[in-house]
């Protein structure tokens, strides 16, 4: 067995395997596949300061090599979430990161003060989905917008926070460096790329909402490059993440510069995912005599 521990932000996890937010729940309906206790930790759906009721169907379509979404962050509101799935999380040995969106400055502002008396871990500002028509990626797409944001919610957050960028801007590594000078604790890419799909019997979108989200295998080169553009970029550390599928695309992220990693619309297609990436890099290592998973991060130069 080799060393899978790893640090962000103050938090230790036993291994640096993660789910995406909003790919997993808060973990109930996985709870019947996969063992949470091996996880490094669950990142859950992101939560508003009131229920979202989310965009018209069909929100979600197969592409090629992934799929489109445009869920628009359906969500109970941050009341039932402390008081639902919080409880349910903390009857396992995995930290928990609650995923976080708001449509103003305020709305992250109470949902983070709100987080900040429970018992999570650390919480991921989510300022890349490009789902929603206020707020969210609107935060996240100009560098002076990362800072302002990432600052504010520093003031009021009692826990370590992590940026959530969007892959939708020219330079990926100004929004990294804004969320670094403003104090953020760690930074994760990548969110969705925007998308569409047209139905040509119909001649109309696939998605209700014209545009979605690209997740999946078809995104993971771009994700692999902008977590190594990153990593270069800032010191503070970084969940990788975009397309993982297997233990050997968790260690590309791995050593593109990623201190953890997380897999997304991927458990969809196989729900045991998770578990089998903690096996697979845990193989690799002892299999390559590497100590600590530490040693491979940001391995190539
Ligand atoms: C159905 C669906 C819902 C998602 N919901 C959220 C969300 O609520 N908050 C968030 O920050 N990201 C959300 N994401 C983005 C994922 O967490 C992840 O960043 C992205 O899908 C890329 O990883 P993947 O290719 O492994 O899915 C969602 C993705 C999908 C497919």
């Amino acid at each position: 067995m080799s060393n899978l521990n790893i640090t962000i932000g103050g938090v230790e996890f036993k291994n640096p395997v993660m789910t995406a937010s909003g790919t997993f729940g808060s973990g109930m309906e996985y709870g019947e596949f996969v063992d949470l206790n091996r996880l490094g930790a669950v990142v859950t759906k992101g939560v508003a300061n009131v229920p979202w009721p989310g965009n018209p169907t069909p929100r979600v379509t197969e592409v090629y090599g992934g799929m489109l979404n445009a869920i628009g962050l359906q969500n109970p509101g941050v009341d039932v979430f402390i008081k639902r799935d919080i409880p349910f999380l903390r009857q396992f040995d995995t930290k928990i990161i609650a995923n976080v969106c708001g449509k103003s400055v305020e709305d992250y502002i109470e949902v983070v003060e709100k987080l900040s008396d429970t018992d999570i871990d650390m919480m991921e500002i989510n300022i890349s989905c490009p789902n929603v028509k206020e707020g969210a990626i609107a935060f996240g797409q100009k560098a002076d917008s990362v800072y302002n944001i990432t600052d504010v919610l520093k003031k009021h957050s009692r826990k370590p926070i992590i940026m959530k960028l969007s892959p939708n801007v020219t330079d990926i590594t100004e929004m990294a460096k804004a969320s670094e000078a403003a104090g953020a604790d760690a930074i994760s890419l990548i969110n969705t790329i925007t998308g569409m799909k047209i139905d040509i019997e119909r001649r109309r979108f696939a998605l209700a909402n014209k545009t979605g989200g690209m997740s999946g295998p078809a995104i993971k080169p771009i994700a692999v490059r902008m977590v190594y553009q990153c990593a270069r970029a800032v010191n503070i550390p970084i969940i990788g993440m975009g397309g993982i599928a297997s233990s050997e695309d968790a260690i590309e992220f791995l050593m593109a510069g990623a201190t953890a990693v997380a897999a997304g619309a991927m458990n969809f297609v196989n729900p045991y995912l998770t578990e089998e990436l903690v096996d697979g890099i845990d193989r690799f290592l002892d299999s390559h005599n590497v100590p600590s998973v530490n040693d491979i991060i940001g391995c190539v130069d």
